[in-house]
């Protein structure tokens, strides 16, 4: 069907004057004696098209007119009566799809909660369009920062026989039930698809370890699966994760990407979704234009682990779960050193190995690796990453000593064996940086289709 976009149309004023069509659905009628204003949206902008219908030159059809149906509209450009822009006169109103009355997204019943039970109509309300334009436009600067800073986008596998974080939380890939004929476990996934233990990625880091040890500077961007058995507001089954890596860079390098990179993609969602962010800041989280201007341009905080925990001792009658060193983060802590200490985002650095992955590089002092976790306000750790441990002997000493099976890991050994170098990166969870953009609080908010536990509409 030949019709222009709403966003083209309200704002070029080369089109005053024309003829157009527009399609959209309805949003909100008014009715009176002699006019009639019809409220089109056609997702392309935030703002609404306003149709005027002259009742007594045009008769609409009522089905028309009602709240979610779709229509086509010809009419006759001209300058907004009030306000900027433009609307359009209608001439003809074509009723494209009527929608009845149970319609379930109706004006006064638009919780959240209740939107997330209808995840294939949230989409036709204010708030989960201005999420997924905000959503569209990061996804876009994410691969803009990367291409223009001279890194390569690399597809990593998402069926793997490796487990990056080595936390236990891989979704099985199988063909094969289980069958007590089988003697053994290792019988078992020999017979299976691969002939081995399968799952999906809960990281693409290995194999980007593997393209970045090649062409020096690469990221990848795409999905990660957890099958963490939690069911918080932050935590999805399936997320989207940007994991870029980097030859020949140390910690300290690792931070400088991240914060330029968080930075870039904060200006870019400012810039280009000015109206969607001006009602987040409205409606989701007052004040959220000033705390992202502020990230976009004073320093991030940087503290050892060693340094977090000495503050949050002295704290410890706050927390649920009390700390000391050696003890992970939880959320509640973190939480508190970028809400409450640092009032800005910080890089936590140098944890102890037990806590953190056996890749990570081992520090001189024996106890901690260079890791670092990106935590900020309202959301708690955004990123996760580190340098990597170059040495193979290290390397080996470490997967040893969590038991892992050193013969699955093979092809990264070598990497170590063959020109070794410092290299590291990190991975940002997408969905949290689009929950930190828009001030929605919980993640599936932010979900097309949110898979946790328990949850796969
Ligand atoms: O801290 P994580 O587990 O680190 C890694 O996977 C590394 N391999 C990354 C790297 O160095 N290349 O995960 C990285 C980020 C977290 O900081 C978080 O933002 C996000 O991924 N994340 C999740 N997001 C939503 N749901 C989940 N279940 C997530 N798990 C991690
Ligand atoms: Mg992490």
């Amino acid at each position: 069907m030949k019709h222009v976009d709403i966003k083209k149309m309200l704002s070029d004023a080369d089109m005053v004057g024309t003829d157009v069509v527009v399609c959209g659905w309805v949003r909100t009628f008014r009715d009176s004696a002699q006019v009639a204003f019809l409220e089109l949206s056609d997702g392309s902008s935030f703002q609404k098209l306003q149709v005027v219908i002259d009742k007594n030159a045009l008769t609409v059809d009522g089905e028309a007119t009602k709240l979610g149906a779709s229509v086509a509209v010809k009419g006759t450009v001209v300058k907004a009566y009030r306000g900027e822009g433009n609307e359009l006169n209608a001439k003809e109103v074509l009723l494209l799809g009527s929608c009845p009355a149970d319609y379930p997204i109706q004006k006064k019943r638009t919780t959240l909660d209740f939107l997330r039970t209808i995840p294939h109509l949230r989409l036709r309300t204010n708030t989960f369009q201005a999420v997924f334009r905000v959503r569209s436009v990061a996804a876009q600067a994410i691969h803009r920062y990367f291409h223009e800073n001279g890194y390569y986008y690399i597809n990593a596998p998402l069926i793997t026989a490796s487990d990056c974080e080595g936390a236990g939380e891989m979704f099985r890939v199988t063909t094969l039930p289980w069958n007590a004929d089988f003697k053994s476990a290792e019988e078992y996934f020999k017979n299976d698809f691969f002939g081995v233990k399968a799952g999906l990625s809960v990281s693409g880091q290995l194999e980007g370890e593997v393209a970045a040890t090649a062409l020096g500077k690469i990221y990848t961007f795409g999905p990660s699966f957890r099958a963490e058995n939690s069911n918080t507001k932050r935590h999805l089954a399936e997320f989207w994760h940007v994991e870029p890596e980097v030859a020949f860079a140390e910690l300290p390098d690792v931070i400088e990407i991240a914060e330029d990179m968080l930075k870039y993609l904060v200006n870019a969602v400012l810039t280009e979704c000015p109206e969607e962010m001006k009602f987040f800041d409205s409606f989701m989280e007052k004040g959220l234009l000033e705390k992202l201007s502020h990230v976009a341009n004073a320093e991030f905080a940087v503290c050892t682990y060693t340094e977090a925990i000495s503050i949050l001792e002295k704290e410890n009658a706050r927390f649920e779960f009390p700390v000391h060193w050696g003890s992970d983060l939880q959320s509640e802590h973190e939480k508190f050193l970028t809400e409450q200490v640092f009032k800005r985002p910080v890089f936590v650095t140098n944890y102890p190995k037990e806590i953190k992955s056996f890749y990570m590089k081992q520090n001189a002092d024996g106890k901690t690796v260079a890791a670092t976790d990106l935590l900020v306000p309202g959301i708690g750790e955004i990123i996760g990453g580190s340098e990597r441990e170059a040495d193979l002997t290290k390397l080996q000493a470490a997967m040893r000593a969590r038991g892992m099976d050193e013969s699955a890991y093979k092809q990264y050994l070598d990497l170590r064996r063959f020109g070794t170098v410092p290299h590291g990166g990190f991975g940002l969870g997408f969905e949290r940086f689009v929950m930190y953009c828009t001030g929605i609080e919980n993640i599936r908010d932010v979900t097309l289709f949110p898979r946790s536990v328990k949850n796969i509409m």
